[in-house]
C-alpha cells in the first residue's frame, strides 16, 4: 500500500474520532486562516483536506461562497450531514476538480501534512485560483512546542522503535519550517509569502485522552503506536499519561501567499 492509499484507508474510518479528538483544537485556527485569505461576503472560497466541514462552515457563516472538498467519502458525508447548506464535494487535493482560476480564496487546515504529494496541492491551490486570489495553510508546530505530539514522539523514542514499517510520506514537520513554507509556496507560484504562529491549547477531560486521541484518532502517529510490540506500547502509554496534563499547547504555523 503506498502512502496515498494509507492516508485515504484510515480517514474513510476515522469521521467521528477525529471529531472527537480534535474538533476543539483545529478550529482554533479557522479565524487567522479566514482573515488570511480576507474571506467575507460574496468570496469564493475552496476548504481543501476539509474534513467535518469546519473551515467551510465558519467561511460561509462570514458570507463566503464556500465549497468544501475531502478525498474520503465518509468525511464528506459526515461534513454534510453537519452542514447541509454548504457544498461538500469528493476529491484530491493533488487534482482538484476545479477549472483555473475559479476561486479568490483557497484554504487547508491541518490537510498538507498528511498529503503524498504536497507540493503538487500548492500548485494545484494555485491553479485554482484568480491572479491576486489568496492561499492560506495551517500545520502543526515543531514537536517542541506543539506538546501532544512531542510528549507521544517523545515517549516512542524512549520506549520504542521509530522505525517499524510503515507507508512512507513526506516528512511530517516539513511544514513547520517557515522558511520551507516560504520556499515551497513561492516555487508553487505564489508572491509574498507570510508565515506565522497562532497560539492553540489542547484540552483534556481525563489524563488518558491525550494518549486514546492520538491512538485512536490520528492517521501516521496511530500506525506507529499500533506497530510497536505490546510491552512497548504500554511503556509508551504509562509515559504519555505521566506526562499528559488538563491542557498542553498545540501551536500552529499559519502560512499564506498570494496568486502572481
Ligand atoms: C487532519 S484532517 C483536517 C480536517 C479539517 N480541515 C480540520 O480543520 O479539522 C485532514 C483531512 O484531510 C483529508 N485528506 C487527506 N489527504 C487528502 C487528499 N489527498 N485530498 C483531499 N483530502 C485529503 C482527510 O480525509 C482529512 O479529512
Amino acid at each position: 500500500m503506498n502512502f496515498h492509499e494509507f492516508e485515504h484507508d484510515d480517514w474513510e474510518k476515522l469521521p467521528k474520532r477525529y471529531h472527537d479528538a480534535f474538533s476543539t483544537l483545529t478550529t482554533q485556527a479557522i479565524g487567522p486562516l479566514l482573515d488570511s485569505v480576507l474571506a467575507k461576503k460574496g468570496t469564493r472560497l475552496l476548504d481543501v483536506a476539509t474534513g467535518p466541514g469546519y473551515v467551510a462552515a465558519a467561511a460561509a457563516a462570514r458570507g463566503a461562497d464556500t465549497v468544501g472538498l475531502d478525498f474520503a467519502a465518509a468525511m464528506v458525508a459526515e461534513a454534510r450531514r453537519n452542514y447541509s447548506k454548504i457544498t461538500f464535494k469528493e476529491g484530491d487535493a493533488e487534482d482538484l476538480p476545479f477549472p483555473d482560476a475559479s476561486f479568490d480564496a483557497v484554504t487547508m487546515n491541518f490537510g498538507l501534512l498528511h498529503l503524498a504529494r504536497p507540493d503538487r496541492a500548492l500548485a494545484e491551490a494555485c491553479r485554482v485560483l484568480r491572479r491576486g486570489g489568496r492561499f492560506a495553510f495551517t500545520v502543526w508546530a515543531k514537536p517542541e512546542e506543539a506538546r501532544g505530539l512531542g510528549i507521544v514522539l517523545g515517549a516512542i523514542q524512549k520506549h520504542g522503535d521509530m522505525k517499524v514499517p510503515l507507508p512512507s510520506g513526506p516528512p511530517f514537520f516539513r511544514f513547520s519550517d517557515p522558511e520551507e513554507c516560504r520556499r515551497a509556496l513561492l516555487q508553487a507560484g505564489f508572491e509574498s509569502p507570510a508565515v506565522r504562529t497562532v497560539p492553540q491549547t489542547w484540552r483534556f477531560k481525563s489524563p488518558e485522552e491525550l494518549w486514546d486521541f492520538m491512538l485512536g484518532g490520528t492517521v501516521r502517529t496511530g500506525a506507529l503506536l499500533r506497530a510497536q510490540t505490546p510491552a512497548a506500547l504500554e511503556a509508551i502509554r504509562a509515559e504519555v499519561i505521566a506526562l499528559s496534563s488538563s491542557e498542553v499547547p498545540m501551536p500552529a504555523v499559519l502560512a499564506s501567499g498570494i496568486k502572481k
